[in-house]
């Protein structure tokens, strides 16, 4: 591993967060090498790390596709008390989602606790492909479709193009390329069409087939190597 920031190194260990390690670092709690760690210390696999006089370990990078069921939240704790995302994956490594789904919204999820790829994924340079279903009240046009296709108005700013075909009587598929907060339900409602359902067949490439909701599986070497390219 090369050398990262100690939070980072915290997160990859599993003790907590980002923002959760810089705490423990800011209450005198992280030592490397048996010196206080600051905010700014970066640390190498061959550093001794500790928490509250434990030794803090790199976990195995670990990436789990969920299909997220409706009703659970995309975060890491809710402080309601819900019923999250990575309650639903028993894994012995920490991860933490990719981006949002919302709690009623089913499909493709991506957990890992590879920090830097989650990064790139959510970045919305890197215009990760995200196919949608959504059942909406009404039945949409041919207008509304090229509507949507040629981009409308969410907070004073035209979506970007994105692929849109009917699937069936209030059916439709996007195909987004942002991610920008309810994107889907919020296009949808400007053409005229709220959406009653919303399913997220895939991401990234990655579809949910032989995943029931709520099952998770680990990806292959082979995915994860197409994510990082
Ligand atoms: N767009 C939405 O409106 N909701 C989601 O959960 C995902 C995309």
């Amino acid at each position: 591993m090369a050398r990262v920031r100690l939070n980072a190194y915290l997160a990859r260990a599993g003790v907590a967060s980002r923002r959760g390690a810089d705490e423990l670092i800011k209450g005198g709690r992280v030592t490397v090498n048996g010196e206080p760690g600051q905010l700014n210390t970066f640390v190498a696999s061959r550093d001794r790390v500790e928490v509250d006089g434990r030794l803090a370990e790199l976990q195995p990078l670990a990436y789990v596709l969920l299909h997220k069921p409706a009703g659970v939240v995309t975060t890491a704790r809710d402080p309601q008390g819900r019923r999250t995302v990575v309650d639903l994956v028993d894994h012995r490594s920490r991860v933490v989602p990719v981006g949002r789904l919302d709690v009623d919204t089913t499909g493709a999820l991506l957990l890992t606790n590879d920090g830097e790829l989650a990064h790139t994924l959510a970045h919305p340079r890197y215009e990760v492909e995200k196919v949608y279903e959504a059942d909406v009240e009404g039945d949409p046009s041919d207008e509304a479709l090229e509507d949507l296709r040629r981009g409308v108005e969410l907070d004073d700013r035209l979506t970007a193009p994105v692929h849109a075909r009917r699937l069936g009587p209030g059916q439709v598929e996007l195909v987004l390329h942002e991610g920008r907060k309810h994107q889907v339900k919020r296009m949808l409602a400007a053409v005229g069409h709220p959406v009653t359902s919303l399913h997220r067949s895939r991401y990234a490439g990655l579809t949910l087939e032989g995943l029931e909701p709520g099952a998770w599986r680990e990806l292959e070497p082979f995915e994860v190597a197409r994510l990082r390219s």
